[in-house]
Parts: C-alpha cells; structure tokens; sequence
C-alpha cells in the first residue's frame, strides 16, 4: 500500500506514467468510466477547500466510484475533540482511499501510522500539496512539451505557500531548471526549501523584490495568493496581500508564450484583464488537476 504525502512520494517514472495516464483520459473518457466501480473515495477536509475537494469527488465520480466525506473540522468529531488518528483509523472501515486536508503540517503523516487505506495528502498547513503539483505538471507538459531547461517564477507568499514548496521540489527532480523567487522580504521562500531541496541539487536561483526586472526572462510565472490565514497578526497581512498585482503592462516584456500560473483561490494578484490573455493558463489547471487525480486513484487502488 502507498500513501502520497509529498510529491517525491512519486518517483519521476511514477510522474510521467500518471501524466501518460491523464493525457489517455483526456482522449478516451469513456475507457474509464467504470474503473473504480464500488470503490469509495473519503475526502476528509478539516480546513476549507473549493477545488481540491471537488476536484476529487468529481475524479472519484467520473471513475465510476461513490464518495463520502465532511469539508470543515467543525463537521466532524474533530470538534468534540477526536483525534486525526481516530478518525482516520474509524474511515478505513468505510473508504477505500482517504484524501485528507489538515492546518497543521504532518498531520497526513501521522494518519498514515493508523491507516489501512492510502492516504493522499490534500494540503498540510504551509508543507505539502501533492496533488496541486500534479496539476501543474500536466498543464507545464501540455503547455511546453518538457520539463528541462525552464526558468521558472515564483511571485507573492513563498513561505507559507505549500504549493511552491511542492512545486520547487518536483522541479529539482529535472534538469536545466532555474529559480526565480519573487517576494518581499517578509514571504521570502523557506531557508530549509533552499537549503534541503535547491542547493542540495545545484540549482541555480534568484531572489528579488520586483517582478518587471526578471520578466523578459521567465518560462513560467506562478503568482500565489498571500495565504492570510497563516498569518499571526492581521496588519502584517493587510500590508502585504496586495503586495503584486499582475496588470497587462507588468506583461509588456514578457515572452510570447509565457506560461502564467496560478493554483486558485485568487484574490487580487491576477487582474481580471489577463484572464483572456492566451498566456493564462490557471484554469487549464483546474481542469488538469481533475485528470491526474483519476489516474492518482486508479494507481493507489491498484487500477494501473
Ligand atoms: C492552494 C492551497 O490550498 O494550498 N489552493 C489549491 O489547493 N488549489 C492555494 C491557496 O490556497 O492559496
């Protein structure tokens, strides 16, 4: 049995063969309707979640499986005071794949020690988001054709975004990369990101405060949200949430087949202008993450 807590839970074999899997549901949607006939899917989400969620239910029920689940902490037992493990331990005799969104980091991994099902990890606090990174994958595939040789942006909350962090360290796993962190100085990327995954793999990176300097450069532009809830104190948040704002001006020197990311909620750091720029391609990703959850599952349930 596997669980997915991290990305490099997977290796880049195990990448690559969910991707080729997506790309053949993509082109044969039908092939799969019945794969997961009588399997159910438990989406435990103790932290609020719009796409994640839904966007496991819908792969589970596109797949032929049922669901069962609750989407707040304050639904569930949590809140009479249940422990992760309990409730975990009690869903492996209903469900036989549990996705599970938790606030603090680690938390999925405790479950793991319970479990008798595969756990996929949906979000930890500012760590790991897996499947985000799936997403991104397949859309970075679809949009150019490889992953070597990128020089890729980061721009807003590089500390608390898990989706970065996860998304830096598939990254590393490829060659050619270069990073480029764009933040202020208080949401710069994590010291153990840089030192555990960036340097430890020779990659070579920037940081910076402004995004027009590095514009002409990048492949790929991943704005974030500046993740408010895990803010201690919420002047500190108010000063910087709108700290960037892409505006199709920031875009005049940008390649022509700059690839603009975002892993949604957005808030204000994408104007609703660029949506109909061809560059845009954050809903492309919601509709990519949806496909490589499928194969996700198939493969955990043993489907591929
Ligand atoms: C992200 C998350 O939850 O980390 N959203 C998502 O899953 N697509 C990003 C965010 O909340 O800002």
């Amino acid at each position: 049995m596997k669980h997915v807590l991290d990305i490099t839970d997977l290796s880049v074999e195990e990448i690559n063969s969910l991707i080729d899997t997506a790309i053949d549901i993509i082109n044969n949607k039908e092939k799969y309707q019945e794969v997961c006939k009588h399997k159910k899917l438990a989406t435990l989400f103790f932290e609020p979640s719009t796409r994640t969620r839904l966007s496991f239910e819908a792969a589970m029920l596109e797949l032929g499986g049922s669901v069962i689940g609750f989407s707040s902490a304050s639904s569930s037992s949590s809140s009479k005071g249940e422990s992760v493990q309990d409730t975990v331990k009690v869903v492996g005799y209903y469900a036989d794949i549990i996705a599970m969104r938790h606030p603090k980091e680690g938390a999925p991994m405790a479950a793991t020690a319970v479990s008798d099902v595969p756990i996929i990890n949906a979000g930890d606090g500012g760590h790991h988001h897996p499947t985000q990174t799936l997403a991104d994958l397949l859309t970075i595939h679809r949009e150019k054709g490889h992953f070597d040789n990128l020089t890729v942006g980061f721009c807003g909350d590089l500390k608390f975004g898990r989706t970065v962090h996860s998304l830096v360290n598939a990254l590393s796993r490829y060659t050619g990369i270069k990073l480029v962190f764009i933040s202020p100085d208080e949401l710069k990327i994590p010291q153990y990101i840089k030192t555990d995954i960036i340097e430890k793999n020779g990659m070579p990176y920037v940081e910076t405060q402004t995004m027009e300097s590095v514009m002409p450069e990048l492949d790929i532009l991943y704005m974030t949200r500046v993740q408010g809830e895990r803010f201690f104190n919420e002047a500190d948040y108010i000063r910087l949430r709108d700290y960037y704002i892409l505006t199709p001006d920031k875009l005049e020197n940008a390649k022509k087949d700059l690839c603009i990311m975002h892993p949604l909620p957005r808030v204000n750091e994408i104007a609703r202008s660029i949506d109909s720029d061809p560059r845009a391609c954050y809903f492309k990703q919601v509709e990519n993450g949806k496909f490589m959850r499928m194969a996700l599952i198939m493969k955990l349930l043993g489907g591929i």
